[in-house]
């Protein structure tokens, strides 16, 4: 009978058989021990030399790293084993040979990874973080089914900018310009109009020019959009809808995010009301003396590591390059060699950029838009996720509501990530009234003729209407602990990086 890792534990004594890749392989001359994996979870296979052995016990030992294999035998639980359970092999059939697997249990770097990316997520770390991306997309699509949301799925071609004009891609259309869009918004929010509460989830594009760890120019978004729905009501639902994806990716992935490394406390310890600050708020948080102790200290801490980690490292290198090492020893120190490598660039980088970030934050004016290190700042200054509302005006895009009290600025909100994270969600109430709309698509110099469309909405029974978009790599970066965005999306997509 054929079944899964994942399956062994219903048949405890039984003879089953695994179809898998091998993961690892250790033996003892008369006993092979080979890891198998299948997607489920791992196994260990135990060949022992015997008659009933003897036609595939020498192949078994020299099987090389994820040769393809259905190995048959019986079930006997084993607590000491990855998986609880241990399989006594009676046959074993190759299916795909492997010779030299480029990708070894021994160390490398993460562009190496990064250009093997089709064999990379075969490893433990890629099953988890592609497993929580998984269970988050299915949140996402539950959430909105649960709470009488409509799925409207909004064109990938788009004629003009939904954000900014400059991160546009343009596309030669029969020999027109059109554009890979940027957002769905604009298209969730003429179909509100029609059911009331919308979404849209998919692939969107931005030509960012950035190369940093929280930008890709291909992510997944969500976006709903509600009608009869003022800001409040759009943070409110947003902070709702955030609480619950945290609450079903701790209950689904304990051990995948222990794996990963997540600090389980920091994602336990979400709760509602998350936190709220006005964008004037947050300027004034950013020149206070709370954001320069916490940069001042962060930089004495970052400062004592790096020379903590170089004395490591050369007497690491000190002890691979003695004589008489044995080669898994070799092996295990260059792993570490490497990791350590990785950490102290970018801790050296790190603090480099410190003074720097300091400066930012201290001159902060108001008026600015949030950059990347503000964001930093003010999410680590908060245990919750933090709402960040009512940005100046001219830093926002053409489509969101002025405020009525103070027409410098607009009824939006950004929410930000905790530890450092940053903006997961940009969103806000739109602008309804035509002639307040037209002023910012003039004033962000935009062709009206682009979006005639767009402002019959305001013609034909417009309302106070709002929603937001919420980055589904940047949220999983954030949920599992990850320094960077690339490991979040199967085959990222970053400037200069389109290989697999
Ligand atoms: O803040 P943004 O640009 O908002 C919009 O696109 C609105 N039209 C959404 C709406 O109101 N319906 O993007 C929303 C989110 C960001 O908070 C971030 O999580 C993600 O999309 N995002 C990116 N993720 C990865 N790489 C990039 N280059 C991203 N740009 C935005
Ligand atoms: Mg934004």
């Amino acid at each position: 009978m054929i079944v899964t890792i994942k399956e062994l534990h219903q048949h405890v004594g039984q003879t089953v058989t695994l179809q898998g890749w091998l993961y690892n392989r250790r033996d003892s001359g008369k006993i092979a021990f080979l890891v198998l994996r299948d997607g489920t979870g791992l196994c260990q296979c135990v060949v022992t030399k015997s008659p009933q052995t003897e036609g595939f016990f020498d192949q078994a030992r020299r099987l090389g790293q994820e040769t393809s294999l259905r190995v048959t035998g019986a079930v006997r639980v084993d607590q000491r084993q990855a998986g609880g359970h241990e399989l006594d092999v009676q046959a074993l059939e190759v299916v795909g040979e492997s010779t030299d697997y480029p990708i070894t249990p021994k160390a490398h770097g993460i562009d190496f990874l990064m250009k093997n990316r089709h064999l990379h997520f075969r490893s433990r770390r890629q099953w988890a973080i592609l497993r929580i991306r998984h269970t988050l997309v299915d949140e996402i699509r539950g959430y909105f089914n649960r709470n009488g949301y409509t799925l409207i799925d909004t064109p990938i071609f788009a004629p003009a900018a939904g954000e900014g004009a400059q991160t546009l891609f343009e596309v030669d259309y029969f020999g027109e310009p059109v554009y890979l869009a940027q957002t769905g918004q604009l298209y969730v929010e003429s179909a509100c109009m029609s059911l009331g509460k919308v979404y849209c989830f998919g692939p969107t594009f931005r030509a960012e020019k950035s190369k940093t760890r929280r930008h890709l120019t291909e992510f997944w978004m969500v976006e709903p959009e509600i009608a009869y729905a003022d800001l409040d009501a759009v943070v409110d639902m947003a902070e709702d809808f955030v609480h619950s994806i945290v609450r079903r990716v701790l209950g689904d992935h304990r051990e995948d995010l222990e794996l990963l490394g997540r600090d389980l406390a920091g994602l336990e310890s979400i709760d509602k009301p998350f936190e709220r600050l006005t964008y004037s708020q947050a300027a004034d948080l950013l020149r206070s003396d709370r954001a320069k102790a916490l940069l001042e200290s962060d930089l004495a801490e970052k400062s004592a590591r790096i020379t903590e980690l170089k004395k490591e490292l050369q007497q690491k290198e000190a002890e691979a390059q003695a004589s008489g090492v044995k080669q898994w020893k070799k092996d295990k120190l260059a792993a570490e060699i490497m990791a350590g490598r990785e950490e102290l660039d970018d801790l050296e980088t790190e603090v480099k950029n410190i003074p720097h970030h300091l400066e930012l934050a201290a001159g902060f004016e108001w008026g600015k838009d949030l950059g990347g290190s503000d964001e930093t700042i003010i999410s680590r200054l908060h245990q919750q996720p933090t709402f960040v509302t009512h940005y100046p005006a001219a830093v926002k895009a053409f489509y969101m509501k002025r405020n009525a009290q103070d027409r410098r600025l607009v009824n939006n909100f950004d929410l930000l990530a905790p530890q450092g994270y940053g903006e997961i969600i940009g969103g806000s109430q739109r602008e309804d009234l035509l002639d307040d709309l037209l002023e910012r698509i003039d004033a962000q110099g935009l062709d009206r003729k682009d979006y005639e469309w767009y402002l019959d909405l305001r013609r034909y029974g417009t309302v106070p209407h709002g929603g937001f978009g919420l980055g589904v790599e940047r949220t999983l970066a954030w949920l599992c602990g990850l320094k960077h965005i690339r490991e979040t999306i199967p085959f990222p997509r970053m400037m200069g990086k389109f290989y697999p």
